[in-house]
């Protein structure tokens, strides 16, 4: 590898996951999936109306079926090979970037394809619905399993691993986010202070934009491809 950069750190948002066919959040009026995130995506939501906000998940999780990983997230797989340390921190609750085969990945806003007993903790691994009178297998209590989703109000997952990754890290790239949640819009302010090369790759200028020290606008499937090329031979910032 003849990057100059040993250090890795890719944050991903939904927009690495649109050329799969999975809708990003804010391109759509700010609604996800016709639902207002308020009503689908609260702790207070799943108290109120558990039913839809399982329905939502149900939903999103069936949807997982009908697409595959693309070339953005293949080209990750690679990368990783490619440097002493990398680590993949994505915002998205899709399984693409691990069908992929990426490693070293740290899913920080949950998993679809988990779920989680809010009275024991425990979490296993659900393909189909999770039913308002489903048991859980470890407490054998009914109807205390949730999406193992962060939702808002809540901690993101892995936050020490991702802190230290960002405090090492001598490149930082952050992939298909609109850079509007935090604490994942903040990351590049912390690869800045660190003395790292940080860069945007999106569809277009994200909220954090001002903040990366390169910036290329396109098609993750495009951008990224040409970006890591670009290191291996040398010719990039
Ligand atoms: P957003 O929907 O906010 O942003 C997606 C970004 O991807 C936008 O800036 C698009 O321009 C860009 N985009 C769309 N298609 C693209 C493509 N083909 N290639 C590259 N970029 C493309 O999604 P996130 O930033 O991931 O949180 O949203 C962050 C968090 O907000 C989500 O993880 C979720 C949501 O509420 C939780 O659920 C906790």
């Amino acid at each position: 590898m003849s990057s100059k950069y040993n250090k890795v750190v890719v944050l991903t948002g939904a927009g690495i996951s649109a050329e799969s066919g999975l809708s990003t959040f804010r391109d759509n009026n700010g609604l996800w999936d016709n639902h207002r995130v308020e009503d689908v995506a609260t702790p207070e939501a799943f108290d109120r109306d558990p039913e839809l906000v399982q329905r939502f998940y149900n939903m999103r999780r069936a949807a997982l079926k009908t697409v595959e990983p693309n070339l953005a997230h293949q080209v990750l797989v690679q990368a990783e090979k490619e440097f002493d340390a990398f680590i993949l921190v994505t915002q998205n609750v899709d399984d693409l970037h691990a069908r992929a085969g990426s490693q070293n990945l740290l899913p920080m806003h949950g998993e679809l394809l988990k779920q989680r007993c809010v009275q024991c903790h425990q979490i296993t691994a659900i393909m189909g619905d999770i039913t308002l009178d489903a048991v859980c297998v470890q407490c054998e209590r009914v109807g205390t399993l949730r999406p193992h989703i962060v939702w808002f109000g809540e901690m993101p997952l892995y936050m020490d691993a991702i802190m230290a990754a960002l405090m090492a890290c001598d490149l930082f790239v952050s992939v298909g986010t609109s850079g509007t949640v935090y604490p994942a819009a903040g990351f590049v302010e912390i690869a800045n202070q660190v003395g790292a090369h940080t860069v945007e790759l999106n569809l277009e200028p994200g909220d954090q934009n001002s903040q990366f020290k390169q910036s290329i606008h396109g098609p993750a499937s495009e951008v990224l491809p040409a970006f890591f090329n670009q290191l291996n031979h040398g010719t990039a910032q």
